[in-house]
């Protein structure tokens, strides 16, 4: 079980098809979950339309901001690679005051490969894609612990908890 405080902002980490929609969409609720597939699809023609991913991630760290200056749980669902964005979201954070934690999706490459070759064509990436994002998470992963969250977690059930308490899996 996972114990979070409220609020709190989620960032989670995972290559295509770990699990990080999946899991989001199980314990928050729409509104809380800024999803870049999803932004993607508002603003283009569906949530693997990589042209509109300029638009979609410039108004996911609009909704993210806005969201924090209201001081509200987010979940920020992206592959979360990019250093600079998470860095980004840790400090802004921290400039309202919030925790926040990486969520690392450590499914198994394996795993990430059945669930991709399962999707709808239009949804299923290329074997060369997912292999690069299977090995850049594996570098992005060796780094979290030491890039300043507040916990890095993996994703379990979710128990929120009273602020004062530290985010803490048990
Ligand atoms: N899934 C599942 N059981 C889980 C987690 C995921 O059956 N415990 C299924 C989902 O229902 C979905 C697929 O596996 O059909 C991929 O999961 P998803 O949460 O969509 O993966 P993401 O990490 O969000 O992938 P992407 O980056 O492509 O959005
Ligand atoms: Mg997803």
């Amino acid at each position: 079980m996972l114990r979070l405080p409220d609020p709190v902002l989620l960032v989670l980490v995972g290559a295509s098809g770990s699990g990080k929609s999946h899991w989001a969409g199980e314990h928050f609720r729409p509104e809380q979950v800024v999803s870049s597939d999803r932004l993607r699809a508002v603003v283009g023609e569906g949530p693997r339309d990589l042209e509109a991913s300029a638009d979609a991630f410039d108004l996911l760290e609009r909704i993210v901001a806005a969201r924090l200056g209201r001081r509200l749980t987010t979940v920020v669902d992206t592959l979360g690679f990019d250093d600079e964005r998470r860095a980004a979201w840790l400090r802004l954070a921290v400039a309202h005051g919030m925790p926040c934690v990486a969520v690392a999706f450590d499914t198994e490459p394996a795993e990430c490969r059945r669930r991709n070759a399962a999707r709808g064509p239009a949804d299923r990436l290329s074997q060369a894609v997912l292999t690069a994002q299977l090995k850049r998470y594996t570098q992005v992963r060796v780094g979290l612990a030491v890039e300043g969250f507040t916990d890095v977690v993996t994703p379990q059930p979710v128990r929120v908890v009273p602020a004062a308490f530290t985010p803490a899996a048990a």
